[in-house]
């Protein structure tokens, strides 16, 4: 039985190159779909899974994050004063408790492996979850409880995974299953980071959402750079196996990769339709230009 995960760390410093100019002065983790920014569905998912610690790896210029899930306390004022609740209870919905949320920095954008390896002393010697911004999940149950509901079983590593176009492997970290997959749970006994399509060993696609086990940290310390020139996270799964176990959790619910322009889209047109005050301008939009 593995310890229950508490920790989650949020890797927030990459340059966002794909969403320039708006990056060039804003962090990409901030960029909003309709009324809240892409870290806040992420810390949220991560709150309703039991997350107790919130550990972001940052870099420069994303301070707009730290404020973000701080006390506002001028905006608390100004609205307490004009008795505006409405707004109050927005602002203040995520706000992370004193002393639950740290922040450390990665001096350089290196990769996703040297990013989560950057957190190294703040997780110490114990499972905990990672969460990539980039990827809004909508799910009933929150995508990272999916995921914990299982690892209590299996240990080692877990990523969420997802069957992916066979054209998109490029885009992903990708898994050769072994053996029938038993529900929603199938073991790797290979990764390859980025493939290209005839090579890809399966379809079967690594998404942002994590549960690592701390030894992933000596792995990291190694800094092999792998495809991009980047310390790639799949690469140190792989180099773990067989010793460590990898997962891959194919989770219910919709995916939107909100790190790339057409995914962002998708999303906001999602989101807007799944809302009362927005649905039926939204479709009304579509119906017009599509005419
Ligand atoms: P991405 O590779 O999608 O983000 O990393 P990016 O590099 O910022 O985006 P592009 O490709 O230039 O447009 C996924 C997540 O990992 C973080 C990013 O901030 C993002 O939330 N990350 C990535 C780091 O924290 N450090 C890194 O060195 C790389």
């Amino acid at each position: 039985m593995t310890k229950r995960i508490r920790k989650a760390v949020f890797p927030v410093a990459g340059l966002g190159t794909r969403f320039l100019p708006a990056t060039k002065s804003m962090p990409k983790e901030m960029l909003t779909v309709i009324d809240k920014p892409l870290i806040y569905y992420a810390v949220e998912e991560a709150k309703k899974s039991g997350i107790e610690e919130f550990i972001f790896v940052t870099g420069r210029g994303k301070e707009a994050i730290e404020d973000f899930f701080d006390y506002s306390y001028e905006l608390n004022a100004i609205l307490g004063k004009r008795g505006n609740q409405e707004d109050l209870d927005a602002v203040n919905a995520l706000v992370l408790d004193p002393g639950q949320v740290v922040y450390t920095r990665q001096q350089e954008p290196l990769g996703l492996g040297h990013a989560i390896w950057c957190a190294r002393h703040l997780v110490g010697n114990e499972p905990f979850a990672v969460l990539l911004a980039d990827d809004l999940i909508v799910s009933k149950k929150p995508c990272l409880q999916q995921m914990m509901d299982f690892y209590g079983t299996v240990g080692g590593n877990m990523a969420a995974v997802m069957d992916v176009p066979k054209e998109s492997t490029s885009g992903y970290g990708i898994l050769d299953v072994e053996g029938p997959q038993k529900g929603p749970l199938m073991r790797a006994r290979g990764l390859v980071e980025k493939p290209s399509v005839d090579v890809a060993p399966s379809t079967t696609a690594i998404i942002g959402r994590y549960i690592l086990t701390p030894e992933i940290f000596g792995e990291l310390e190694k800094k092999h750079k792998g495809a991009g020139g980047e310390i790639q996270i799949t690469d140190a799964f792989q180099r773990m196996l067989p010793s460590y176990a990898f997962h891959g959790c194919a989770f219910e619910g919709e995916r939107f990769d909100c790190g790339n322009k057409a995914g962002f889209l998708k999303a906001t047109l999602a989101l807007s339709l799944a809302r009362d005050d927005l649905k039926n301008v939204t479709l009304e939009f579509m119906k017009r230009i599509k005419e």
